[in-house]
């Protein structure tokens, strides 16, 4: 038995979409990739998106888009993807770490104000394996502090919490489209804000500072571009924006095939000795199914997965403890002990449409054995 812990679901209509890119005249950021962003904004509900090629890139972007730089504090989670706190860095500000809730992952809004410095500047909260964050509650502190969001949606294009969506009450949602994600087109991401000002400045960081990108200076008599900004080369391409436009459509029925699964291993879970579950609040994206073990055994528990086939990961061991930023910050494991407790006992099993209930079954099975 191989069940891989990931294999994406592309159809081939979102093939022949890229094959009509390639035989047009426009591969870099044209057509297809404004296309892509209309019906993103459709489907998120967010009135601007832009297009970018990675998460960490709109992450990057959003924090410089709202002047953020040397000398800044912005107030993050440890228990996430390293890129979440590497983009703070890129911009030359802090990241902050606060503490995590024990039965969901997510930031601990609790201890978010006692983090707040005359340096904090933003608040940069991860919607960790597809739950929301309380963005209302969060909206609240960072109001009262005079604060800019900058959610990290890199799980999430689908959730609801109380009502509300990634990026409603934020100052821009950051989404990635690699590899393993919900939407994907193997690297790619997509800065998406309510704020016209923002997007404006975004798509002019996103491509060197120049005042006119490829499709515009294609079209009509030459005219000259200028240097506006210092910037960056992060823009998509029209081939990978192609690869994803019919995705958009499949989101919700490629979500309701993964709350599926996830019932099926909540059941299976269900009073198992050795098997915790992180606590869903709202309407999960469903993007990560994980489970905390026994932190002593995870490892060798990991190791028994792929023993018997079945396709593991880590998401994640908290950023706090990596090499790179307990050397830097000089951070102690104790630090943040209930992201370090959850990040020695998380394993992310296998999670996507294509994933068959028989699979399921037996991913359950093996589970129960090696975890009990
Ligand atoms: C929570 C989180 N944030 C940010 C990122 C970075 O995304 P990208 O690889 O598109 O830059 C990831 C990627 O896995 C992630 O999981």
């Amino acid at each position: 038995m191989k069940i891989e812990f990931y294999r994406h679901s592309l159809e081939q209509s979102d093939i022949d979409n890229v094959c009509n890119t390639l035989k047009s005249i426009f591969l870099t950021t044209g057509p297809v990739t404004l296309e892509f962003e209309k019906r993103f904004c459709e489907h998120t509900g967010i009135k601007h998106t832009v297009a970018l090629n990675s998460c960490t890139a709109a992450l990057h972007l959003a924090l410089l888009a709202l002047n953020i730089g040397p000398g800044d504090e912005v107030i993050t989670t440890p228990m996430t993807f390293i890129a979440t706190a590497t983009a703070i860095m890129h911009t030359g500000a802090t990241p902050v770490f606060v503490d995590v809730e024990p039965t969901t992952g997510l930031m601990n809004t609790n201890l978010v104000e006692q983090a707040i410095t005359p340096r904090t500047k933003a608040i940069l909260p991860v919607h960790l394996y597809g739950t929301m964050v309380d963005m209302k509650e969060l909206r609240t502190i960072a109001d009262r502090h005079s604060l800019k969001i900058v959610e990290d949606c890199a799980h999430c294009i689908e959730g609801e919490r109380d009502g509300i969506r990634p990026g409603q009450l934020g100052d821009a949602a950051c989404y990635s489209f690699y590899a393993t994600k919900n939407l994907t087109c193997g690297e790619g991401g997509a800065l998406c804000t309510n704020d016209g000002c923002m997007a404006e400045k975004v798509n002019i960081l996103k491509l060197h500072g120049m005042s006119k990108d490829a499709a515009s200076r294609y079209s009509g008599k030459y005219k000259h571009w200028d240097m506006v900004l210092e910037g960056w080369k992060y823009n998509m391409s029209d081939i990978l924006a192609a690869l994803m436009v019919n995705q958009i459509a499949r989101l919700e029925g490629n979500l309701e095939r993964r709350e599926a699964i996830s019932t099926r291993y909540d059941r299976g879970f269900n009073d198992q000795v050795g098997i915790e579950l992180p606590k869903i609040i709202g309407k999960s994206a469903r993007h990560l199914y994980t489970i905390w073990v026994n932190a002593d055994r995870r490892d060798s528990i990991l190791h028994a997965f792929q023993d018997k086939g079945v396709g593991v990961a880590v998401n994640y061991r908290a950023v706090h403890i990596l090499t790179f930023f307990r050397d830097k910050f000089g951070f102690h494991p104790d630090d943040f002990p209930v992201a370090h407790d959850i990040g020695r006992r998380t394993i992310t099993l296998p999670l996507y449409p294509g994933l068959l209930d028989e699979e399921v079954e037996n991913v359950i099975d093996v589970a129960c054995k090696v975890c009990g």
